[in-house]
């Protein structure tokens, strides 16, 4: 069964207090819907973060890990760390990663076969930028990255991961995609799944939608087939505004 989630990608926002106040109030305000919620706090925060959820439909994630396992990479975050904090999720492949840290494709495959083995569930993420768009090139650019990333894997490991569909020009920019674009494009990747795994692993795979959601669009957003929940930036911020997106199911 596909299942609703909406994640909040907290990138490099927060010290720890803040986000432990953070967490406790979204925490608080969970109220036991259908919907599964994972905060993907900054690494410093995983541990404290862990201890206080007490919501059985609240859920830890990392923003990253390492391509490696361990041993000599000063300064890197392993999947068997984040684990050992209690958190179950871990965003790989967010644009950010990709443009300014040169995350490549096969790079990213590496750290998904990684969390996979660990039993963390991955947030893959996927997205054109405006300039791929204007051309017509954005189908395209959607299936390489999911060809090159994901499509190694077997179908027992696909089946394990959620994907984040967050076009870059909505990231952080106030034009969200409409409805429609999003629509048609979730549908192209769960088209394109179908097409390399089957039916049912296609029918069952959660798609998010990232890039300038908020409680005012969530909503329309998520009434769509195949938007499946929601990978928050700046919304997520705020407890008030992340379970305004969180409640728009
Ligand atoms: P915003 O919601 O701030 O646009 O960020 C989206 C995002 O990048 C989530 O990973």
């Amino acid at each position: 069964m596909r299942k609703h989630i909406v994640a909040g990608n907290w990138k490099m926002n927060t010290t720890l207090q803040e986000g432990i106040e953070l967490a406790k109030n979204v925490n608080e305000r969970i109220s036991g819907k259908d919907v599964t919620v994972v905060l993907c706090t900054p690494f410093v925060h995983l541990t404290e973060v862990s201890q206080l959820i007490t919501k059985d439909t609240l859920f830890l994630g990392a923003q990253n890990c390492a391509d490696k396992e361990s041993g000599a990479y000063t300064g890197e975050v392993s999947v068997a760390m984040i684990k050992s904090t209690g958190a179950s999720y871990v965003i790989i492949g967010h644009s950010e990663r990709r443009a300014y840290y040169g995350e490549t494709n096969a790079i990213l495959a590496e750290k998904v076969k990684l969390a996979l083995n660990k039993e963390l569930i991955p947030i893959f993420c996927i997205g054109e930028v405006l300039e791929e768009r204007e051309v017509g090139k954005h189908f395209d650019v959607i299936k390489t990255q999911l060809d090159k990333g994901l499509f190694d894997l077997s179908s027992e490991e696909f089946g394990k991961l959620i994907i984040a569909y967050e076009p870059v020009w909505a990231i952080g920019t106030g034009k969200t995609a409409s409805p429609e674009q999003a629509q048609e494009m979730h549908k192209v990747i769960r088209d394109h799944v179908h097409g390399k795994y089957g039916k049912q692993i296609a029918e069952d795979l959660s798609i998010l939608y990232g890039g300038s959601c908020k409680p005012s669009n969530a909503a329309e957003l998520f009434a769509n087939p195949d938007v499946d929940g929601g990978l928050i930036g700046g919304a997520s911020l705020q407890a008030e505004d992340f379970m305004g997106i969180v409640n728009a199911f």
